[in-house]
């Protein structure tokens, strides 16, 4: 296999690092992690490159699967656990339960609704006091961050009217409803955040 062929995402190349650093602050060193939306793979090969105690399971819509899994069993450090289809709007999902959960860059891809139903449906699926990492460019009351943040938005409401940059205040209040209690909010390069909620205990 010829790995310069694999289908790969230059924000990842950029982002992974920033990232890393971050999960090794606030995410357990051993941890049994759902990655929603996972595209390329590379993060998942990155950061369990760095962090050997995390128990990765990558998960996406259909289509691309068997690419994500290309990059799985060329590039990981270990064998990870194979590739799931999981589409937040999807009834069934992973019958496991996870330490954390970590999504990049798939809230301005999804409508609203899937984002409320990703909201709805991921703390089943977490340990109480499990974590959720969600990175990506948000909006503060409606404001951007930044004038590229701006433009963005507005090429990806012109591409598809039901995608956009989503409101951290609205997350926030979404999340909540769900028992998903935001605990950090982290400024990260190139004017995106990391969103930290974390499962209330019952
Ligand atoms: C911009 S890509 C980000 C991929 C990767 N996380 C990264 O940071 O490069 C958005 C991802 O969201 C996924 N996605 C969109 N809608 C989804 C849904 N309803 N359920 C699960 N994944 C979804 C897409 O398949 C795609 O992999």
């Amino acid at each position: 296999m010829d790995i310069t062929q694999l289908r790969s995402s230059p924000s990842c190349e950029r982002n992974q690092e920033p990232i890393r650093q971050v999960l090794e602050q606030e995410m357990p060193a051993q941890a049994k992690v759902l990655e929603i939306g996972s595209g390329t793979g590379q993060h998942a090969v990155y950061f369990t490159r760095a962090m050997p105690g995390l128990d990765w399971h990558c998960t996406d819509r259909g289509p691309d699967l068997d690419d994500l899994q290309l990059r799985l069993d060329h590039c990981a450090d270990k064998p990870l656990p194979k590739a799931q289809v999981l589409d937040v709007t999807q009834a069934q999902w992973p019958d496991l339960q996870f330490d954390a959960a970590y999504s990049a860059n798939t809230a301005h891809i999804m409508s609203w609704s899937m984002v409320c139903a990703m909201l709805q449906r991921l703390p089943e699926r977490l340990k109480p006091d499990g974590l959720f990492f969600l990175y990506g460019p948000f909006s503060y009351d409606g404001a951007h961050t930044a004038e590229s943040n701006q433009a963005f938005d507005q090429r990806l409401r012109a591409e598809n009217p039901a995608m956009g940059i989503r409101d951290a205040l609205e997350l926030e209040r979404q999340a909540s409803i769900s028992g998903l209690h935001l605990m950090r909010d982290i400024e990260m390069p190139a004017n995106n955040r990391i969103l930290i909620f974390k499962r209330e205990s019952l």
